[in-house]
C-alpha cells in the first residue's frame, strides 16, 4: 500500500493536476497496490473527480474525522458524510495533530470506532518523539499507542484498520528511520497484535512506515519483513516520485 499524506497542501485546481498527473504516471499494474491519495477536506471531491472520470484504481482518503455522526460540533466532519462521498480511508493520530490539535490516545480510539461503523479504513498513525527514541522506552510507547487506539476492538475489526509508524523525528526532516530501526518498531506492532487478536489479524493488518521517504530509500524500508507500504508526506506531492514509490511496491 502505498498512502499520499498531502496535509494542508493543493488547491482545487492543484489537487486536479496532481491527481490526474498520478494517473498519467501511475504504474502499469497499479491495481495490484493499494494507491491512497489523502487530500485536504475541502478537495476530496476534486480528487475523486478526476480518479472516476478515468475509473482509475486510486482510493480517496481524508485526514481527519469527528467521532460523532451529526450534531452541534462547528468546524468538523462525520465519518457517515466521508463514507457518503466515497471516502475509503481516513489518517487519525497523526503526530501534526496531536502535537498541535491536542488529538489524544482516548480521541484517536472513538475516531476509529466511528470510521469502522462507516466502513472506513482507519489508519492510525503512532510514533514516539525524539526524545522518547533517546530514552530507549520508544518500543513500550509506541505499543501504548496502538493498544490505546485499538481498545474495544474485536479481531474482525482489529483486522480491518491500517497502522502507520511513523518516528517524530523523521517526519519532514529528511532524516529518515534506518531499515532496521523502522522493522523493529514494525515488529513489535504486530508482535501486540498477535497477542491480542490472534496471528491471522495481525497478518491481516497492513502496517507502514512514514517519515522522509523517498525514492532513494523505499527499496530498504520495503524490504523489511513487517513493513507492507508506505505513508507518504512531501514525496505524494510531486506525482513522478509518488508514482515511483508505488511501483516500488510490486517489485
Ligand atoms: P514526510 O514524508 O514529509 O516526512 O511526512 C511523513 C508524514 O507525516 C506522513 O503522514
Amino acid at each position: 500500500m502505498m498512502a499520499g499524506n498531502w496535509k494542508m497542501n493543493n488547491t482545487w485546481a492543484e489537487t486536479v493536476v496532481l491527481t490526474q498527473s498520478i494517473i498519467n504516471n501511475a504504474p502499469d499494474d497499479w491495481d495490484e497496490v493499494d494507491m491512497v491519495v489523502c487530500p485536504p477536506l475541502v478537495n476530496l471531491k476534486a480528487a475523486f473527480s478526476v480518479i472516476e472520470f478515468d475509473k482509475a484504481p486510486i482510493a480517496v482518503g481524508a485526514q481527519n474525522v469527528y467521532w460523532e455522526d451529526s450534531g452541534a460540533f462547528t468546524g468538523e466532519v462525520s465519518a457517515p458524510m466521508l463514507a457518503e462521498i466515497g471516502v475509503s480511508y481516513c489518517i487519525i493520530g497523526h503526530s501534526e495533530r496531536r502535537e498541535y490539535f491536542g488529538e489524544t490516545d482516548e480521541m484517536v480510539n472513538r475516531k476509529l470506532k466511528a470510521l469502522l461503523a462507516s466502513n472506513i479504513a482507519p489508519i492510525v498513525c503512532v510514533g514516539e518523539s525524539l526524545a522518547v527514541r533517546d530514552s530507549q522506552t520508544h518500543i513500550d510507547f509506541v505499543r501504548n499507542q496502538v493498544r490505546a487506539a485499538f481498545a474495544g476492538l474485536d479481531a474482525s475489526e482489529a483486522a480491518k484498520c491500517v497502522i502507520s509508524y511513523e518516528p517524530v523525528w523523521a517526519i519532514g526532516t529528511g532524516r529518515t528511520a534506518t531499515p532496521e530501526q523502522a522493522q523493529e518498531v514494525c515488529f513489535a506492532i504486530r508482535s501486540l497484535l498477535a497477542d491480542e487478536w490472534g496471528s491471522d489479524t495481525a497478518e491481516q493488518v497492513r502496517i507502514l512506515y512514514g517519515g522522509s521517504v523517498n525514492v532513494g530509500n523505499v527499496d530498504g524500508l520495503l524490504a523489511q519483513q513487517d513493513i507492507d507500504g508506505g505513508l507518504i508526506g512531501g514525496a505524494s506531492l510531486d506525482a513522478t516520485s509518488f508514482c515511483a514509490l508505488a511501483q516500488a511496491c510490486l517489485k
